[in-house]
């Protein structure tokens, strides 16, 4: 389709940029759904973003997503937070309103859940603890999302425990245990999901050490680790029996209140986009 001035325009800033799947992903629904519309890579260093977040409005852009290492900078120059990017303290997605003030959104936990609720159908968050590994910013994002949707426990485990010990502080909930790291195995004991949060188990890093001998056979385990979709912590749950999730749709779901916003459409997840976004 060729572009005009009626063309809507979007993007994902971020520095490297060229690692983000989501030029496929929104490229994949604008095709889909027949919208006249672009989803750029924006290539975005660290010290423009304000300037780069500001421009947004004039070059007539309908929002943007944010990616590394933007998200938290980024919390800091928009106009309004909403209630998810406040308690996260990160911005994945800006929408530019009418009159030019830039509204910031945080997605990332409303994609963990959903992903989580598409796959397993029959998981809820009340079911019982959780076992979060890592403390960073996806971390924090899967916390307050299991936190408001009502998780009796979080057990969270970090290599460097202040870490964890900082990130149950800023949250403030009770429900938030941090454990020690060398813990972590008994920890999985009683819960009903496991979440990877590091970057373990990528291709290239080591692979997550975590014996899954105590997890309960019901637990949901779930990587947001996705490059390989199938991590060995993954394959290991799935050798003993245990339903998993894989951390792609993680990345799917959070685009949809974006795309929705920008173009005008509420998108579907389904294996056509997974293929899109999979294929290089
Ligand atoms: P993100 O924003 O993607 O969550 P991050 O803030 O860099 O990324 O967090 C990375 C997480 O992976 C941290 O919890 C980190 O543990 P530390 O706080 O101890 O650094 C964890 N991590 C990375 N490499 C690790 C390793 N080799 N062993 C254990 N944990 C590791």
């Amino acid at each position: 389709m060729s572009m005009t001035g009626a063309t809507k325009l979007a993007g994902v800033m971020g520095w490297p940029v060229s690692h983000s799947r989501s030029p496929q992903l929104h490229g994949h629904w604008l095709e889909r759904y027949g919208i006249d519309g672009a989803y750029v890579p924006l290539a975005v260093a660290p010290d423009r973003l304000e300037t780069a977040l500001r421009a947004l409005p004039c070059l007539g852009f309908q929002g943007c997503n944010l990616t590394l290492p933007h998200k938290s900078a980024a919390a800091a120059l928009v106009d309004s937070l909403s209630a998810s990017a406040r308690r996260i303290g990160a911005v994945n997605t800006v929408v530019v309103s009418p009159d030019g003030e830039l509204a910031g959104d945080n997605t990332d936990g409303y994609g963990f859940l959903q992903n989580i609720k598409h796959a397993a159908h029959e998981w809820r968050a009340k079911a019982g603890p959780a076992l979060v590994v890592g403390a960073g910013g996806a971390a924090r994002a899967v916390l307050a999302a299991l936190l408001d949707d009502g998780v009796p426990e979080v057990r969270l485990a970090n290599r460097t425990a202040e870490k964890a010990d900082e990130l149950a502080e800023a949250l403030g909930d009770a429900r938030v245990v941090p454990i020690p790291w060398t813990d972590r195995h008994d920890a999985t004991a009683g819960t009903s999901l496991l979440v990877n949060t590091t970057s373990l188990g990528m291709a290239g890093q080591p692979v997550l050490d975590l014996s899954l001998a105590d997890l309960p056979p019901e637990a949901v385990v779930t990587d947001l680790v996705y490059t390989p979709l199938m991590t060995t912590l993954l394959s290991d749950a799935t050798a003993r029996g245990n339903p998993v999730v894989d951390g792609l749709g993680m990345l799917l779901h959070q685009a949809r209140p974006g795309f929705a916003a920008w173009f005008g459409v509420e998108p579907e997840v389904d294996m056509a986009l997974r293929q899109a976004v999979l294929a290089d």
